[in-house]
């Protein structure tokens, strides 16, 4: 996270050899990203995805577009199409496979730029601010099927974003300030410390707003639970109770 142009875009290039390091180098599990002989590894390791799918699909149809990345692998073409069907299932696209690219939402888009990222079997997909061009409900979607990839799969998933809940699921945080690294921590002591979340503009959960109001309000509350809904509510009803209110 981190306001707009402070480097996250640059580092997650740099981090699958989009980009080569003019000074120090970049090691990605102990290639070095500035050997030529290394260019084709490195995306099979990282896989990116970016926030405007349009400019990213070239086939006009569905498994068109997963097969693609299939035959830079030298996938079997037996095999293929049973793999375009898992894959789609995985992002919950299941039988779309002879559907128009164009036909498709920004949201079921961004789902089969997830599969096309999967399609390689890499071991860390960066994804560059994908959910930013849709709706709420779309991204609520991509973040669950984002947390099946993470926990069935075990892909690491390395997440830019200016979207608060979406940060809540990380398990650390990552803070850039003018092409640097100023913070690394878990996402409750981050989206929790108001002074933080001021310096680097990031905009804070209402429920994080709500459990100030309250604590200047006099009453001892823990900001760290606004993450979670139902902490939030906890430390209310205490509250509440604790005034004799009935619940
Ligand atoms: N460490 C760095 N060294 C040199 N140049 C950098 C560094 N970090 C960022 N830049 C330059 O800063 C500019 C903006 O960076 P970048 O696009 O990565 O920002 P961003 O955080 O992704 O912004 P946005 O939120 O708008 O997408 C680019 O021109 C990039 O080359
Ligand atoms: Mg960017």
């Amino acid at each position: 996270m981190g306001e707009n142009g402070c480097g996250k875009t640059t580092f997650a290039k740099l981090m699958n050899g989009l980009i080569i390091p003019t000074l120090g180098d970049v090691f990605v599990e102990n290639i070095n990203t500035k050997n030529p002989d290394n260019y084709k590894k490195i995306p099979k390791i990282v896989s990116m995805t970016f926030q405007n799918p349009d400019e990213q699909i070239i086939a006009s149809c569905v498994e068109d577009e997963i097969a693609f990345n299939l035959e830079n692998m030298c996938f079997p073409g037996e095999k293929m199409s049973i793999k375009i069907a898992k894959l789609l299932k995985f992002v919950e696209l299941e039988g779309y496979e002879k559907r128009t690219t164009e036909s498709l939402s920004g949201g079921q888009k961004q789902k089969l730029m997830l599969a096309c990222a999967l399609s390689t079997e890499p071991k860390v997909i960066i994804l560059d601010e994908i959910t930013s061009m849709i709706d709420s409900i779309a991204r609520r979607n991509i973040v669950k099927i984002l947390s099946k990839i993470n926990q069935i799969l075990k892909i690491a998933i390395i997440m830019i974003t200016h979207d608060t809940y979406e940060a809540t699921f990380a398990q650390k945080i990552i803070l850039m300030k003018n092409g640097e690294i100023k913070i690394m921590d878990k996402p409750e002591n981050i989206l929790s410390n108001l002074e933080i979340i001021k310096n680097f503009n990031i905009t804070p959960l209402k429920s994080t707003i709500l459990l100030k109001n309250i604590m200047n309000n006099g009453y001892n509350v823990r900001l760290e639970n606004s993450l979670d809904n139902k902490f939030c509510a906890k430390e209310i009803i205490s509250i509440l109770e604790s005034n004799n209110v009935k619940c």
